[in-house]
């Protein structure tokens, strides 16, 4: 079967070590199910995949090694069983013993054909096309995460995001406003913030300017750049929750300011298979809208990929599979 996956690690060009070609299909395992790919969308983490796992191993997490070579990249999917049932793919196994991710312990979705436990497949809604339901098992399970378990936003209340038009940022304004929060966010061009604006946000602001008031929670996608300016722009109690930094991880953070307005700062990752079912939920329920910036046959990933590493992307890149 056809497949993206990595041939080697690059951490300064990962791109060279992303291969496009034939992979044996996976073999059947007791009460794993294996799914034929409609559609599949990119992540940032399929990035760090092709980097190499080096640097996520040394502050604690998981990362591919060469042992693990050649890997199926590739989180996030939707598709059909072989018994014709049309569903959406849970990313992360959770079993006892089995812990692991697609595309890191287990091959990913970049393929046409990928096994996963029978406990990881969640319906597909009819009301969702396969290209909207395969953005929602990461980027937007991490936006729906940060909003509703861990910002603990008063009703009503004040959310800044940082960063407009990418796949967490977008997700978060959509979600956001389904809520009833205010939700503002920065952009770093007009054009980027006019994307959000279309989508739903209050108000849109250059980066790292001043706001007009301080806000219940900051959603901080971007990392070292924006991290003292979100902490400045909290209130007391406010909430900081950073899923992960586009932009450099050694971000300075102002020790007076965190205990003196009694802050929080909250690092998160991913959701939970039944907030996946939750979110899936709403964003059929309410039609959510979903951006997706393209839709890719296999062979153009590489051009996505480039795209992601330079911010270029407005919302999410999808590859659909034919078949
Ligand atoms: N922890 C998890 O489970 C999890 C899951 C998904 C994603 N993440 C992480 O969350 C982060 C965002 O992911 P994403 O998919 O939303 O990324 P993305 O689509 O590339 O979006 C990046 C966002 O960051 C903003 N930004 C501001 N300054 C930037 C700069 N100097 N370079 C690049 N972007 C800049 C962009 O603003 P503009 O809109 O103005 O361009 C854009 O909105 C990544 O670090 C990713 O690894 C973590």
């Amino acid at each position: 079967m056809l497949a993206a996956y990595v041939s080697h690690f690059d951490p300064d060009h990962p791109l060279r070590g992303l291969a496009i070609g034939a992979r044996p299909m996976p073999a059947g395992r007791e009460s794993w199910t294996r799914v034929r790919v409609v559609a599949a969308s990119l992540n940032h983490h399929d990035l760090s995949s092709l980097r190499g796992g080096a640097a996520m191993r040394q502050r604690g997490g998981a990362g591919l090694t060469e042992a693990d070579l050649p890997k199926i990249l590739g989180m996030d999917a939707a598709g059909v069983t072989e018994d014709g049932r049309e569903v959406i793919i849970y990313p992360l196994v959770t079993r006892p013993g089995q812990f692991g991710a697609l595309s890191g312990r287990y091959d990913g979705t970049f393929a046409e054909y990928v096994v996963v436990p029978d406990e990881n497949l969640i319906p597909k809604p009819s009301s969702l096309s396969f290209e909207t339901a395969a953005c929602l098992p990461t980027a937007w399970l991490t936006a729906y995460r940060m909003l509703y378990e861990k910002a603990e936003i008063p009703p009503g209340g004040t959310v800044l995001v940082q960063g407009a038009s990418g796949a967490v940022p977008t997700a978060l304004v959509v979600l956001g406003k389904n809520a009833g929060y205010r939700v503002w966010v920065t952009g770093r061009s007009d054009e980027t913030r006019a994307f959000a604006l279309k989508l739903g946000a209050d108000a849109a602001f250059e980066m790292n300017a001043r706001l007009p008031e301080r806000v219940d929670a900051v959603m901080d996608v971007v990392g070292a750049p924006t991290w003292p300016h979100s902490l400045k722009c909290l209130k007391r109690f406010g909430t900081l929750v950073a899923p992960g930094a586009t932009s450099g991880y050694a971000a300075t953070v102002d020790i007076a300011r965190l205990f003196t307005m009694e802050l929080r700062i909250v690092g998160t990752a991913m959701g939970s298979l039944q907030q996946l079912e939750a979110l899936i939920d709403l964003c059929a329920s309410q039609q959510l809208p979903v951006p997706i910036d393209r839709v890719i046959g296999l062979k153009d990933i590489g051009a996505a990929f480039d795209a992601m590493e330079k911010g270029r992307l407005r919302g999410k890149a999808v590859i659909r599979f034919r078949g």
